[in-house]
């Protein structure tokens, strides 16, 4: 790759317009506003708490299990707008072209999630909003650009969650065959190269690799949060965990035990400080059932495993189980009721003071967030905002 900057600074702010609108010169690369400050991903929060997949049917709870949850745009806003009141620090989408069949058709009723997040960032004001993206179907110029309009439509509170497709079934309707799963790493590589650059370079650039090939490139303007947008990977293999470490803010992780946690957490950070200089967190996400009794929360969950879909659970784990993904390698042998009951991931389950006992467990493994799913969304919120979200403060995983 190459890069070249002759253009004098005048010449492009007159053809690119940004003059009026942008008080920088078009080639100048600096933020205009510290993500610290715009972006909670970055707050001082020990626990941060965000919604995952509020975007898709049936959120994460594979289950015919009685709820108010609709995938309409009134019912996503609604929800987004009171977990922003609440002060949660972030709203991450599923990314989904296909649902699992079954009798729900798991997650098959889906908001694209650029989209879904522009909407969602005018409608709000604290909170960050994720689009997450199979990076296999986006090439890197548009994916920047789209990323770079949420920031500015958000005052920099967007975050890109990098997904590499690990669905076959949806990867074919792109057209194109699945990659082996760590060539996935090596695209998604190159095509982050590339978004850094669309992010932060100034003048044009070629770009010469071995999946992506552009002459004079350019990218105008730039993020609100400089030098880009919070970046998140969902992904837990040794590929994974390496493409973490090396270039995201957040990982997004499918754990099962406390145990692991520990582990998991401590070695990435380890890693992204020992071998890239870098900072990063963890987040984990699961289905939080809270009741004012151990016995009511208990008969909650089970009722969305009794009412659960088996047939879309069983086309998870056909595909995860053949091996296009390693992050769900242990709930496919061990918890298959945990993808009726949030998607694979870890389940909180209990009263109040149960909820927030295992969040600082959570929490003192070395978690930085919790991205929850719920089952009723509506009235589950106001549980969390009056019942847990003070145990939270008194337990000084909040304040
Ligand atoms: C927390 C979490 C969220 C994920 N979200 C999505 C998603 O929305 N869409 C998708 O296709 N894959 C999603 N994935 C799958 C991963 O992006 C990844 O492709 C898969 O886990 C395989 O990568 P790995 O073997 O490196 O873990 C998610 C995985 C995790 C752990």
């Amino acid at each position: 790759m190459t890069t070249t900057d002759d253009r004098p600074t005048e010449t492009a702010n007159v053809r690119l317009g940004l003059a009026p609108t942008d008080p920088r010169p078009a080639n100048e690369t600096g933020p205009l506003a510290d993500r610290q400050k715009t972006n909670p991903l970055f707050n001082d929060q020990k626990m941060k708490l965000g919604l995952f997949g509020t975007n898709c049917s049936f959120g994460l709870i594979m289950s015919h299990a009685a709820s108010s949850y609709e995938v309409t745009w009134e019912h996503t806003k609604a929800i987004a707008q009171r977990a922003d009141q609440m002060g949660f620090e972030a709203l991450i989408p599923v990314a989904r072209w296909k649902g699992f069949g079954g009798s729900t058709n798991f997650n098959g009723n889906c908001f694209e999630t650029y989209t879904w997040a522009a909407g969602l960032a005018e409608a709000t004001e604290h909170i960050a909003i994720a689009a997450t993206s199979h990076l296999p179907t986006m090439h890197p110029i548009v994916s920047a650009k789209q990323a770079t309009t949420i920031d500015h439509i958000s005052g920099g509170r967007f975050a890109l969650n990098l997904v590499m497709g690990w669905v076959t079934p949806e990867m074919e309707m792109f057209g194109g065959s699945q990659r082996e799963h760590d060539r996935r790493y090596a695209f998604g590589q190159e095509w982050i190269d590339y978004a850094f650059k669309l992010w932060s370079e100034t003048g044009s650039f070629d770009v010469d690799g071995e999946f992506f090939y552009g002459r004079d490139v350019e990218a105008y303007p730039k993020p609100v949060q400089g030098p880009r947008p919070a970046l998140v990977n969902a992904g837990n293999s040794a590929s994974g965990i390496e493409f973490s470490a090396r270039n995201v803010d957040v990982n997004f992780a499918s754990l099962d035990t406390l145990e692991n946690v520990k582990t998991y957490t401590s070695s990435l950070k380890e890693k992204a400080k020992s071998e890239y200089s870098r900072d990063i967190q963890t987040m984990t996400y699961g289905l939080i059932v809270c009741r004012d009794t151990e016995a009511e929360a208990k008969a909650a969950f089970q009722n969305v495993v009794d009412e659960g879909d088996w047939g879309a659970a069983g086309n998870v784990i056909k595909i995860a189980g053949s091996g296009a993904s390693q992050s769900f390698d242990h709930v496919v042998k061990e918890y298959q009721e945990r993808f009726i009951a949030g998607w694979g991931g870890y389940p909180i389950v209990g009263t109040p003071e149960q909820v927030t006992e295992e969040l600082v467990k959570l929490n003192e493994a070395g978690m930085d967030g919790m991205i929850m799913g719920l089952i009723d969304y509506k009235e589950e919120l106001e549980i969390f905002n009056d019942d847990i979200l003070p145990l939270m403060k008194q337990a000084g995983i909040r304040h």
